[in-house]
This record gives structure tokens, C-alpha cells and sequence, in this order.
């Protein structure tokens, strides 16, 4: 049965285009204002993470930042640790001001569930009022508030059962939802369930570059699986629990994940190149989407995976397809690698601090790609690392000009969160890389939020759509 599958996905592969061939982005000059091709009630906001931003957790995460790898070099860039990161923890009435700044209409972040549930079954209601009171305050401002449940970070509990290996942890993650859901339901209608699942599988589980720090494809992939069970669990969870329409727009909870999509783009014509692209794609972008289809977890990988399981309240699960969008990796067969491929940037190409390709096409890409799927979209995630900020607003504006032209083509496009509010924790790359809007100035006891030359960009674009963005004051 799956070498026959194997045979099949591979002969698929060779005949198919890993990716529709898309035209390139020229003419845009011809798009007609934002307003009226975007829909009534489109979203335009950022994102940020608990742990990324907060400050003082104590998880997974700030455990991981403590330690070294074998070899000695440190768990995160330079041996930062999140610590008190932007202290947004006690600084969040700063961060509405901010969003209110650019003329955001909404913003995603997410519950930092090692916070509300320290120990199994223990809650903090003291934490919880607080991020409920986030939620009021988002929305007396005309913010429409995206919670994501749960943004990488386990409480240490969890992990020193097995994490996501342990598959109990799908029932602990469906109680903290519920929780949760009965909290905040009253506030929030527009949830995401997990952030990147196909990333912790890559990261934590099969490059050991993040905890667990495990190396093994095949954890890995059951790890994906698994949190796919998560998702279906924590989706009903949200539906049952949370039943306020805040907005009174007639839905009291849309649910979704954040999807990191790439581009996979074969290095040749060869078939072996094509080939692994192909596979790559597969298993990488497309198999999370495919589970809202059929309602089962299929995967087969020689060696690795041949799981094909039917999971309760999978089919149907998301309410709207949340893709986090970045960057294009040239794909290479090299059967030397453990992966049978090699992932790089082509030479030449432009490229954020952090060396991936800026391609703004690919934006286009996926999201034509994805809207074939038939599921409203928001782009959870879009930006780059861009230490000096001076190439940020040509990255927004070009971003956002290849979701007018999806948009304009007929793919259903609701919402577009710019990563991020402003510079963070980036995990193992530390506080070097700079993702915001706006700087943050870690030297400073307040963590100053200084504005970025593409607060003006995303100002503009909140124009646009008949947003006002907020003058500046001192007092802010
Ligand atoms: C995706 C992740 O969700 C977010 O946590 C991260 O900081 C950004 N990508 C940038 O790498």
C-alpha cells in the first residue's frame, strides 16, 4: 500500500508543476485602489507571538535558551534569552497604541498557555482577566482582535511528558482551549488554533534546532500528524465553548490555523529535481490544507510515514485558511542528504538579514494556489528582517500589491497581518533580527517602540481601505 502511494505521489510529481505557473507582477501602476477591490470589512493588521513579545515566561522555550548544543555553540544567537522581550506583558495599553498609530483595524497575537495553566489543571484567572482585558481594550478601539491559541511554546508540564510526542497532550491542549474559549469567547470570534505546525515538525523535531532538539524524520512526522489531531480537537473545543458573537456579524467563532507556505521551485527541468520539489510541496504545504478536504491525515513517506488515519471533526475544521508567507527555496535531489534534497536561495537574488529571498511574487503564488480551495484567507504573516528598516516599505507595499492582484483575480483574501508590530524574540536568531514595524529599543527601561520607515507605507495602505491612522503624541 505505500510504495504503491509513494509511486503514485512520485509519479504525480514528475508530471505536475509543484506550483501554478503565475505571471509576473508588472502593470501593477493598473490596480485600482485598495478599497475597491478588497472586500467590506477586510482586516489589515499585525501580528505578533506570547513569547516573542511578553516578557518573563517560563516555558519550553525559556528553558531551551538556557543550554548549548554538542557541539557547544549556544541554543540562540549570541546566548540571548527572551527574558523580558518587549514587556508587552505590562506595557500592552503601548502596543493599542501602536496598532491605533497605523490605522489597524485588527491584531493577531497569541495566550501564552504555559502562563494560564503553569501546572496541569491549575489556572491563573488573575493572568486571564488581564488578557481579557487586552481583548476589551483591542475592541474599544476598533481592533478586531485573532487569538492564536498557541504560538510554539508548551508550559514545561507538557514538555517534561513528551510534548507533542506524547499524545496525551492532544487532550491537555482541548482543555486549555476550552478554557480559554469560555474566557475570552465573549471578546474574540476569530481564532487560530496553531501557529506553523509544518515548521515545529522541521525545526524542533527533525533539525533539532529548537526544543526538543530532536532529530528524527519519523517523530517528526508523527509530531505533524499529532497536532493535526490537536487542531480538529481544539477547533470543536472553540465552537462549543465560544458561542458570543462579539461583533454580531452572525459568527461567533471563525477558526483557522497559520499556515507556513513556501515556494519549492525545482533548481532544473530535471525530473529528480522536480521530483523532490514536488515532494516537497506535498508534505510541506499542501498536506495541511488537503486535512480540511478529506477529514484524514495522509501521509506516506518510504521509511518514515505511512500513516492514513480518519480523525473526528477534521473534515471541514478550518473556517478560513491562515497562511503565513515569507520566502522561495530553490530545491536540489541530493540523495546525500538526510532530507534527499538541498534547500537554497538562488544567487543573486535580493534577500532580508536573514538571507531569504525577497519574493513577492510568490505571495501572488499562494495565494492564487489557495484560493482554489475554496476557503476564505488571511495572510497571518508576512515580513521581513530588515535591521536598518529602509527596504521594509518597498517589502509591504510590493507584498501588499500581489494580494491586490490575487485579490482582483478572484481569490477570496480577507485580511492581511503584517510580522510584525515590532522587533521581537526571533527563537533561536535571538533579538539580532528585526522584524517590526516598528524598532524596539531593548536598551531603553520602557523598550521603546520607535516607528520604522514602513509605519508610513502601512499608513497609507490603511488609507486606502478608509482607515485613519493616529497622529503620534507624546503621550503615546
Ligand atoms: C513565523 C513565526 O510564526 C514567527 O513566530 C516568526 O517570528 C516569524 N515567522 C519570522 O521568522
Amino acid at each position: 500500500m505505500s510504495l504503491i502511494h509513494a509511486a503514485k505521489v512520485a509519479f504525480e510529481s514528475l508530471v505536475s508543476e509543484p506550483h501554478p505557473p503565475a505571471p509576473r507582477l508588472t502593470g501593477l501602476e493598473s490596480l485600482p485602489p485598495a478599497r475597491q477591490v478588497l472586500p467590506a470589512g477586510f482586516l489589515l493588521g499585525a501580528a505578533t507571538a506570547s513569547h516573542q513579545v511578553e516578557g518573563g515566561n517560563d516555558n519550553d522555550w525559556s528553558e531551551w535558551e538556557k543550554g548549548s548544543f554538542p557541539d557547544g555553540a549556544p541554543h540562540i544567537k549570541h546566548r540571548d534569552v527572551s527574558g523580558v522581550a518587549c514587556d508587552s506583558w505590562n506595557r500592552f495599553a503601548d502596543d493599542v497604541a501602536l496598532l491605533w498609530e497605523l490605522g489597524a483595524n485588527a491584531y493577531r497575537l497569541s495566550v501564552e498557555w504555559s502562563r494560564l495553566e503553569p501546572e496541569e489543571g491549575a489556572w491563573n484567572e488573575a493572568a486571564a482577566d488581564r488578557y481579557l482585558e487586552w481583548m476589551r481594550m483591542l475592541r474599544a478601539h476598533g481592533i478586531q482582535p485573532m487569538v492564536t491559541l498557541n504560538h510554539f511554546t508548551l508550559p514545561r508540564w507538557v514538555a517534561a511528558r513528551g510534548g507533542w510526542a506524547n499524545e496525551r497532550t492532544v487532550e491537555w491542549i482541548a482543555a486549555f482551549t476550552r478554557r480559554v474559549a469560555r474566557k475570552l469567547g465573549s471578546e474574540v470570534d476569530l481564532w487560530c488554533t496553531l501557529n506553523e505546525p509544518n515548521v515545529l515538525m522541521a525545526f524542533g523535531y527533525m533539525r533539532g534546532q529548537w526544543p526538543p532538539g530532536v532529530k528524527d524524520g519519523k517523530l517528526g512526522l508523527r509530531v505533524l500528524a499529532r497536532q493535526i489531531h490537536a487542531h480538529a480537537r481544539m477547533a470543536r473545543e472553540l465552537r462549543e465553548h465560544d458561542t458570543v458573537d462579539a461583533d454580531g456579524d452572525g459568527h461567533a467563532t471563525r477558526v483557522g490555523i497559520a499556515h507556513h507556505v513556501r515556494i519549492f521551485q525545482p533548481a532544473t527541468r530535471w525530473p529528480l529535481d522536480r521530483l523532490m520539489a514536488g515532494f516537497t510541496d506535498r508534505l510541506f504545504n499542501q498536506l495541511l490544507v488537503d486535512v480540511h478536504r478529506t477529514g484524514r491525515i495522509q501521509m506516506s513517506v518510504p521509511g518514515m510515514a505511512d500513516i492514513d488515519e480518519a480523525v473526528p471533526d477534521l473534515k471541514g475544521s478550518y473556517d478560513y485558511l491562515g497562511l503565513n508567507y515569507y520566502s522561495r527555496d530553490i530545491v536540489r535531489a541530493d540523495f546525500r542528504s538526510p532530507t534527499l534534497s538541498r534547500q537554497y536561495v538562488a544567487e543573486g537574488r535580493p534577500v532580508n538579514d536573514l538571507g531569504w529571498d525577497l519574493y513577492p511574487e510568490g505571495l501572488y503564488q499562494v495565494l492564487k494556489r489557495h484560493g482554489r480551495v475554496g476557503l476564505p484567507i488571511y495572510v497571518t504573516e508576512n515580513g521581513m528582517a530588515d535591521g536598518k528598516g529602509e527596504r521594509r516599505p518597498g517589502f509591504l507595499r510590493e507584498h501588499f500589491e500581489a494580494l491586490l492582484r490575487a485579490t482582483r483575480e478572484g481569490v477570496d483574501v480577507r485580511g492581511y497581518f503584517h510580522w510584525s508590530l515590532m522587533d521581537n524574540f526571533e527563537w533561536s536568531e535571538g533579538f539580532e533580527s528585526r522584524f517590526g514595524l516598528f524598532r524596539t529599543d531593548y536598551g531603553s527601561p520602557e523598550k521603546r517602540r520607535v516607528p520604522t520607515p514602513a509605519v508610513a507605507t502601512f499608513q497609507e495602505l490603511a488609507r486606502g481601505l478608509g482607515l485613519s491612522p493616529q497622529v503620534r503624541t507624546d503621550a503615546t
